[in-house]
């Protein structure tokens, strides 16, 4: 039987998703939150018996769900079983995704939530209903880049963002989750880093900063978690075809598309096969970094285009 949840009505192009009379349960401690909708099904866990790590009932919290790596993230980890937590800002394009997850018999529930916001993030999380708070994943990937400027001509307000929603953000998120992991002892923290958190590019400058950032929290969480239980990883990709470069470029969409004539970039389902990898390992086993190049780039600035 499924589920759900809900706080207030919601409307997907136009249609007003009203969950079944009687089957329904109000949480009115969600009130406060700006939180979307939760459907959910069977909750226990299990792990496979070959020694790997099973996904099957895993709660993921995924930031950033709406879009490229994050929502390759959420169906990957859907197709292995796992109840969703997805988060981003667009409210519209969160709940269309909260109703195709739940039309798949998936269990999700999905936050409108802006990571740059500490009292939003915390609040939502310590509103999560206790059936989600147990939360097994969490895919730190909310995070862009704004600009590509020298140092001396950049806008101070695209490294504001950079730098609010790459860094702090993925503070935000974590301090709130990591608590509970710890007390459960046992989790694991995915960053999506960069291969701008290994080497700077030109005019890189703020964007590799917070990558090179992002790269010293996950070394410095791996530390202050270990004996914890708590795995630690990061997921470092080089160029993904995602909307990465028309966020970048503030909308122009032909500036993006360049970025990416002429060679095969990854997929945003290569970086989700990757997350997929470091969550199914065994549990004595952390992958603390991986570094993913789509084959014609060898560098942040070498790729041959073909
Ligand atoms: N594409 C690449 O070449 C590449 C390479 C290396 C690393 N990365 C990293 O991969 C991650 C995902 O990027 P992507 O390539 O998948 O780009 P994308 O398609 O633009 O997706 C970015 C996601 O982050 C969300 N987001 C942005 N700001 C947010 C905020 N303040 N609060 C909550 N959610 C926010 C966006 O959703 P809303 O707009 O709905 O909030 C969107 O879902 C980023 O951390 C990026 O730095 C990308």
């Amino acid at each position: 039987m499924v589920l759900c949840w809900r706080v207030s009505g919601f409307t997907v192009k136009g249609r007003k998703i009203v969950p079944p009379e009687g089957r329904g349960k109000t949480f009115p401690e969600f009130s406060s939150g700006k939180i979307g909708v939760a459907y959910q099904q069977n909750t226990s866990k299990s792990n496979k018996g070959n020694g790997m790590t099973s996904l099957k009932n895993k709660i993921v919290f995924i930031t950033g769900a709406t879009s490229g790596i994050g929502l390759a993230c959420a169906r990957q980890f859907a197709q292995q079983g796992a109840r969703l937590l997805i988060a981003a800002r667009r409210e519209e394009r969160l709940q269309e995704l909260a109703l195709e997850f739940h039309t798949a018999g998936i269990d999700v529930l999905s936050l409108t939530l802006d990571v740059r916001n500490q009292p939003a993030v915390q609040q939502a999380v310590d509103a999560l209903p206790e059936e989600w708070k147990a939360i097994d994943v969490l895919v730190n990937n909310a995070g862009l880049s704004r600009g590509l400027d020298t140092i001396q001509e950049g806008k101070l307000q695209d490294w504001e963002e950079m730098i609010d929603t790459n860094v702090k953000g993925l503070l935000y998120i974590s301090r709130a989750v990591l608590p509970g992991m710890v007390s459960r002892g046992s989790g694991q923290v995915i960053n999506i880093g960069s291969v701008a958190g290994h080497e700077v590019y030109p005019k890189g400058n703020v964007y590799c900063a917070t990558k090179h950032a992002v790269a010293a929290l996950t070394t410095g969480m791996r530390l202050d978690l270990l004996g914890t239980g708590v795995r630690v990883t990061t997921i470092d990709p080089g160029m993904v075809e995602t909307e990465f470069s028309v966020v970048r470029f503030h909308g122009d969409a032909e500036r993006a598309a360049a970025v990416y004539r002429g060679l095969t970039a990854l997929t945003p389902d290569d970086v989700a096969d990757a997350a997929i990898y470091c969550a199914t390992r065994p549990p004595h086993v952390s992958i603390a970094e991986m570094l993913l190049f789509p084959t014609a780039q060898a560098s942040a600035t070498q790729v041959v285009r073909g």
